[in-house]
């Protein structure tokens, strides 16, 4: 991502979360300082437009509990957590793909790329929370974990959660308030892994111990 295309990733973002403020350039602007090489966008070639985005940070994981926030995990969307020094773990901060643009592999290309990154960088996972939009009709019948299993298995398709499972993801365990006015998630989200298989894990940090809830 370069400042010429801030503005059309604001109109993405508006157009994606219709409910949501837009990323300012300001904030864009953070996420660039903060750590360029994890910004990506995809680019229309016929068109020269944006066509989707993907925002990564490296994070030092044992500072942050597993059901934490989106705001808590990108420091108030600030990145200022972004840790390269101690950090092992590449947290997916959003992945939008402009709605035009949807369902033609954008989403499976910008996640390649942040896979390749942690691959370059010899980090040992990518981390994210994934949206269930489609939990918000299931809410009063299924325990969210209940849902996730049931999109996991093929049972139900989720619009966001089924695309990341498509797209190597796997699906750990259900978390409230990761983005509490996610209405359509009914305030729920996905937390989403991805081991590198060639980066053992840190020393502490072996799989087994990862907590879960
Ligand atoms: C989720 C999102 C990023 C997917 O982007 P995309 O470019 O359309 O996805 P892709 O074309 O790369 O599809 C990847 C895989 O997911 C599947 N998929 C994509 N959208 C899907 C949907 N709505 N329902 C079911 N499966 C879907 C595709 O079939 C594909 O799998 P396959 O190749 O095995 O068939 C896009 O819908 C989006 O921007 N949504 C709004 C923003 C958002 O909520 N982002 C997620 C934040 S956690």
């Amino acid at each position: 991502m370069t400042q010429a295309d801030y503005e059309a990733v604001g109109r993405i973002c508006a157009a994606v979360y219709p409910t949501e403020r837009p990323y300012t350039q300001a904030e864009l602007e953070a996420h660039h300082q903060r750590f360029p090489e994890g910004q990506f966008v995809t680019v229309h070639q016929a068109s020269g437009a944006v066509a989707g985005v993907h925002f990564t940070l490296i994070v030092h994981m044992s500072a942050f509990h597993i059901d934490d926030s989106w705001d808590t995990m990108t420091a108030g969307d600030s990145f200022a957590d972004h840790d390269p020094v101690a950090g092992h773990t590449l947290y997916g901060a959003d992945l939008m793909v402009a709605p035009e643009h949807q369902h033609h592999g954008i989403a499976r290309a910008l996640t390649e790329a942040a896979r390749e990154l942690v691959q370059a960088r010899r980090l040992w996972r990518m981390v994210g929370g994934s949206r269930m939009p489609g939990y918000g009709r299931f809410v009063a019948s299924l325990e969210p974990n209940t849902y996730i299993s049931k999109v996991k298995q093929a049972e139900l398709t989720d619009p966001v959660l089924t695309a990341h499972l498509h797209d190597g993801w796997d699906a750990v365990t259900a978390i409230r308030g990761y983005l509490p006015h996610d209405e359509e998630s009914a305030g729920w989200a996905a937390v989403i892994r991805w081991i590198n298989p060639d980066c053992p894990p840190p020393p502490g940090h072996e799989l087994e111990r990862l907590s879960r809830k």
